[in-house]
């Protein structure tokens, strides 16, 4: 997502601190918001190690440290996504709750729409049921 000689995007939504933020932010939304309620049930009652797991991966795959490769090796996020159903309401809930969780962590309106993009074709490609 950037060229070489550029700031990567992990350094423009501020490193480990700002992805932590976000992060943070994805999943306090999808706990509290009604309307996130398809993805939150697939979530087990805590939230940490879901928190945590998302964290590592986004640094790596936003172009910053390997959190998550270091850890578990190949994210292989597709076949990790089986167990659960996702089907367009959940990869549209994904969707919602991380574009309102940039919003209000304050990451330019850009690079959101970047981003958003981006994460969309890794939203769509876990789903593994038609609906
Ligand atoms: C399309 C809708 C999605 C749904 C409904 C969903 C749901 C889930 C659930 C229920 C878990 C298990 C949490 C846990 O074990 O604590 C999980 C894990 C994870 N998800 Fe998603 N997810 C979605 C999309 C994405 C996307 C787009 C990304 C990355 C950009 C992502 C990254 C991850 C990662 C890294 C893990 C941890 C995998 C592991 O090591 O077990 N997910 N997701």
């Amino acid at each position: 997502m950037s060229q070489p000689g550029e700031p990567t995007v992990f350094e423009r939504i501020g490193g480990e601190v700002g992805t932590r933020a976000l992060v943070d932010r994805f999943y306090l939304e999808a706990d509290l918001e009604a309307a996130y309620g398809a993805l939150r049930a697939l979530h087990p009652s805590t939230l940490d190690g879901s928190r945590d797991k998302l964290y590592w991966f986004l640094c790596g795959w936003l172009g910053g440290p390997q959190h998550y490769t270091d850890r578990f090796g190949h994210p292989m996020l597709r076949a990790r996504h089986l167990p659960f159903a996702i089907g367009i309401r959940e990869r549209d809930q994904w969707m919602a709750c991380m574009q309102q969780a940039m919003r209000e962590s304050g990451i330019d309106e850009a690079l959101a729409e970047q981003l958003a993009n981006a994460f969309y074709g890794t939203a769509d490609w876990m789903r593994n049921r038609g609906i």
